[in-house]
């Protein structure tokens, strides 16, 4: 019986010491890849980063007026939606400023234009398409 509890406890305490191991940095906590629809369009998911945007905004701003989940590709978002401006949309319309500088837009809805800017979004394995750094 003794034994038996000794390696339950053991397992756990192994079970953490890997998640705390793959916690890489702190550009990472927060990281979310939505890829509910990208890679059947020809595209990479999307890495979305929070710390980018939490320096700028609340999460209410995002998680009660823009309407994002709290939960990893809940939220279904389209091209479609972006372009009408919801969700990413709402800020990365290619009009939106942040303190006088225009937000790089979102999806344009078809991959016929699909370029570097796009990659600036769906960026899983592109790390070469970020500007920001953390
Ligand atoms: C610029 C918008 C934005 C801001 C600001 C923001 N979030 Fe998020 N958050 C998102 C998006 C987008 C997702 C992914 C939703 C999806 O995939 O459907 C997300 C997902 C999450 C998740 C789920 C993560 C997972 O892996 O399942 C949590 C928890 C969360 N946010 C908490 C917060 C908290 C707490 C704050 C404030 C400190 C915050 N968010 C600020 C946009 C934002
Ligand atoms: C509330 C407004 C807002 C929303 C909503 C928002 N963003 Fe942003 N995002 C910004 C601003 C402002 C910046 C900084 C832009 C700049 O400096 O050019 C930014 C920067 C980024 C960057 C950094 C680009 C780089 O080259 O470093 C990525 C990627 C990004 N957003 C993706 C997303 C995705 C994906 C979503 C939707 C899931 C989203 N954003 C929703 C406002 C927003
Ligand atoms: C600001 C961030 C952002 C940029 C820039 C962006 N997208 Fe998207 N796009 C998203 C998000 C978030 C999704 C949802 C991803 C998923 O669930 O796989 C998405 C999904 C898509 C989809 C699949 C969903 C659907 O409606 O069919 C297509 C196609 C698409 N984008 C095209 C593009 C093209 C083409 C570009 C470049 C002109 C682009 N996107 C640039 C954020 C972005």
């Amino acid at each position: 019986m003794n034994k038996i509890f000794l390696l339950l406890i053991l397992c756990l305490v192994s079970v953490g010491e890997s998640r705390a191991a793959s916690i890489a940095a702190p550009q990472d906590y927060g990281k979310v890849i939505i890829a509910n629809y990208s890679e059947r369009a020809g595209l990479a998911p999307v890495v979305f980063n929070h710390w980018v945007h939490r320096a700028r905004y609340t999460c209410r701003l995002c998680h009660v007026d823009i309407g994002f989940a709290m939960a990893k590709g809940a939220t279904s978002i389209t091209a479609a939606a972006n372009k009408k401006g919801l969700y990413c949309g709402a800020c990365h319309n290619g009009k939106r400023a942040y303190k006088g500088k225009i937000i790089f837009a979102s999806c344009s809805g078809t991959t016929s234009h699909k370029n570097a800017a796009c990659e600036r979004c769906h960026s899983l394995k592109k790390s070469s398409a970020r500007e920001r750094e953390f």
